[in-house]
């Protein structure tokens, strides 16, 4: 069949001038399609009797065959085609300089933060988390600090505001850690409360705290830890040796002095603050307070359900960031708040 030749060699000639995968379905289409010329001949055939139809078919076949054959060659050349260009176009040079690893690292407090979680576990203490934005009964009246008490103005601090600007009540953004002690003792006595004797408590408790304040050494943000341990027998001297211990660690130093000044707290009777002093170093002699500390007042055993006649605690709070500052021998706060990293890459 010379025309199923001709048919054959002009599919081949069309398919190499297609030079993208759309336009040569398209010329598929003339010649394998619905209406194309192979698909016309086969159907042609219905007019033929059965012994010219089984020539005829065999043939066209044979056609058809080399046209799906011519097609899916240039199909593959084609593929081949795109996969080199774009092996060209994205190719990489390797003369180009690398561009450099930058490091990032941990914040100073955060690296305090994680030294002194390592010393507390060390020793026994699991820590405790609580909420910034925070209930007025925890963060005063539960700590002995009931409202109207002067001890309250000392820690002013951000109130929320409702959609309307009204002033949302009993609600405040935390002044201290205190108030996780409270919330974990109200914890502790709703799980172990029915038994005769409760286990102890054995706590630390970081966090951010907020307070109108500004200044080299005050930020309105800042950050604590509070301590709290709370069982049969827990007396003020394990307070003194918990503490004075973990400074000693926390500052490597073992000729760190440490002094227990007598002091006021709502929550603690007696109370106290602790001080360090540096025997070496630009500090030198000098006397740094540290911490806040004292043994839980019985009124704060009580808003929490505890028997303070069989229980006894003691809690502590020290500055975070006044840690951290003594300890690599910063002298402004807002330099750890301030995100330059000039400042903060020498921690790295
Ligand atoms: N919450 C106190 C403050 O922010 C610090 C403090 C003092 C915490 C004595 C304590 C404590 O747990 O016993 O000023």
């Amino acid at each position: 069949m010379q025309n199923l030749d001709q048919i054959i060699r002009q599919a081949s000639a069309d398919f190499s001038a297609a030079d993208d995968p759309d336009a040569l379905e398209q010329i598929k289409a003339r010649y394998l399609g619905k209406s194309g010329q192979i698909t016309g001949l086969l159907k042609g055939m219905a007019k033929l009797s059965p012994e010219e139809r089984k020539t005829a078919g065999l043939t066209i076949n044979r056609a058809k065959e080399a046209i799906e054959t011519a097609l899916n060659g240039r199909r593959e050349t084609l593929r081949r085609q795109a996969l080199e260009t774009r092996l060209a176009e994205e190719s990489i040079d390797v003369t180009l300089p690398g561009r450099k690893e930058c490091r990032g690292g941990l914040h100073p407090v955060t690296r305090s933060l994680e030294r002194i979680e390592t010393l507390f576990r060390s020793i026994g203490f699991e820590v405790a988390e609580g909420p910034e934005i925070e209930a007025d009964f925890q963060n005063f009246t539960a700590l002995n600090m009931p409202e109207g008490h002067p001890a309250r103005s000392m820690h002013d601090t951000f109130y929320l505001l409702d959609e309307k600007g009204n002033a949302v009540e009993d609600v405040l953004l935390r002044t201290h850690t205190s108030p996780i002690q409270v919330r974990y003792m109200q914890a502790h006595v709703e799980k172990y409360g029915h038994l005769e004797t409760m286990p102890d408590i054995r706590i630390i408790a970081p966090g951010r705290v907020y307070r109108v304040d500004s200044d080299a050494t005050h930020s309105p943000m800042f950050h604590q830890v509070e301590g709290l341990w709370i069982g049969e027998d827990v007396s003020m001297s394990d307070l003194k040796g918990i503490c004075a211990d973990f400074l000693r660690r926390f500052f490597e130093s073992d000729d760190l002095k440490v002094r227990f000044r007598p002091s006021f707290f709502p929550f603690t009777e007696p109370s106290a603050e602790i001080d360090v002093a540096f025997m070496s170093g630009a500090l030198k002699g000098r006397w740094l307070e540290i911490a806040g500390c004292g043994m839980v007042h019985p009124n704060v055993l009580r808003h929490v359900r505890i028997d303070p006649e069989k229980y006894t605690g003691f809690a502590f709070g020290m500055g975070m960031d006044r840690l951290t500052m003594l300890r690599y021998g910063v002298d402004d706060l807002r330099l750890f708040f301030d995100g330059d990293l000039r400042f903060l890459s020498q921690f790295v």
